[in-house]
């Protein structure tokens, strides 16, 4: 038996056949609002069912529940409200309980929205809800401020399932859990990451995998900031990797179109869960989890898990210290298991790295594969 996804079964709102034509034909003719390829993407996620059990945009009762209780309901942990904006003189003329046409970035209707409420929630108390802070050099909370004052509600009828590039790549939660059946995988783990697979990533993973079936590399390739790398540059890295280092029967890619939200501690919660509703059944926290700049403990997205009943995550975490190779054990370690001191270890920042990788040089092996980083070269000396 496979694991059960959050909240209920596995949410399906993309519209296919006569329905699909249908909605198409009708959505012509209704009141339209366009969105940014943010929210374009949280309305892929429900459609698919990556946001199970959610069937729509939050209403105001869910909103303030997620951030008051870090639950959708009892019983049910959502930490990140999932939100659909317009500014007020939008909203004013959306009628409730009509049809509305969401046209997304790219010009398509993407979705038919039941409009049930409208609301308003003050922006700077979901950002210090979400993020722990109200400082607008952070991504998510810059995103949060700039979005308009009226939230719409209700269910929503997905007429275009979004595409990513190297789409082959992005399977649905159905048909990922399809494939772990195919294996035979019963243990598996996930493994978020918006970053090209390091020496310490690979650590993990392979730690991981040692006490499961399957690991999934589960690149998150929704929106992320502008300096993060982009996600064909890392598809080359992922594949590199993959070909050259890690089993094949026992590894799967594939990348997920959820957007970066940079909120550490909650993220690690929607992270899992979302990794549940894939079919996984462990998920992997390391260090500073979907952190950003100092925001963050390094260890808070470990704790945050504390706070709640593992039944009702349901998804296993697997913890994992802050890793690197130590020069005299000789190998990949932890804090936990490594006894020597920091001058032993090989620690690059971030900075040199990109400086290394810009001079056409390859970082030591202890910190990056030369697969992986023969793609970065190509990426930091072309990106100026
Ligand atoms: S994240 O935003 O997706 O968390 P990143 O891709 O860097 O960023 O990290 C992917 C996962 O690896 C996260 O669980 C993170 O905590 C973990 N991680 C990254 N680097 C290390 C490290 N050196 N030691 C332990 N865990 C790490």
């Amino acid at each position: 038996m496979s694991i059960a996804p959050h909240g209920g079964p596995l949410v399906d709102r993309i519209l296919t056949g006569s329905a699909l034509e249908a909605a198409k034909t009708k959505a012509a003719g209704l009141p339209r609002i366009k969105v940014d390829a943010y929210a374009a993407f949280d309305i892929d996620c429900i459609g698919k069912g990556i946001f199970s059990p959610l069937t729509g945009f939050m209403n105001e009762a869910e909103t303030r529940s997620v951030l008051n209780t870090m639950h959708l309901r009892p019983g049910i942990p959502w930490t990140i409200p999932i939100l659909l904006s317009v500014s007020t003189k939008e909203g004013a003329k959306l009628e409730l309980d009509s049809e509305i046409a969401i046209e997304d970035d790219t010009g398509d209707i993407a979705a038919i929205l039941h409009l049930k409420e409208k609301f308003s929630v003050d922006h700077r108390e979901i950002a210090e809800k979400v993020y722990r802070t109200t400082d607008e050099s952070h991504p998510g909370v810059a995103y949060t401020l700039s979005l308009g004052d009226v939230f719409l509600a209700g269910d929503l009828d997905v007429l275009k399932a979004r595409e990513i590039e190297f789409q082959e790549f992005a399977l649905t939660p159905k048909e990922t859990r399809a494939k772990f059946e195919h294996h035979g995988w019963k243990r598996i783990v996930a493994f978020q990451t918006r970053n090209p697979i390091h020496r310490a990533h690979e650590y993990l993973t392979k730690c991981a995998l040692e006490i499961c079936d399957g690991l999934l590399i589960h690149p998150l390739m929704g929106t992320t900031k502008s300096d993060d790398i982009p996600g064909s540059v890392r598809m080359e890295c992922y594949q590199a990797i993959i070909e050259h280092y890690y089993p094949k029967n026992h590894t799967m890619l594939s990348l997920m179109p959820v957007n970066m939200r940079y909120a550490g501690p909650k993220e690690a919660i929607m992270h899992a869960i979302i990794r549940k509703n894939y079919g996984c059944t462990h998920f992997i926290v390391g260090r500073d989890h979907a952190g950003v700049g100092n925001f963050y403990g390094t260890y808070d997205a470990h704790q945050i898990f504390s706070e709640f009943d593992p039944a009702e995550i349901g998804i296993t975490p697997l913890f994992f210290d802050h890793s690197f190779f130590c020069k005299t054990c000789g190998n990949m370690a932890s804090i936990k298991t490594c006894p020597h001191d920091k001058e032993h270890h090989v620690f690059l920042s971030g900075t040199k790295v990109r400086e290394m990788l810009k001079a056409g040089e390859i970082p030591p092996v202890e910190f990056s594969r030369p697969e992986v980083a023969k793609g970065l070269i190509k990426w930091a000396q072309g990106a100026d």
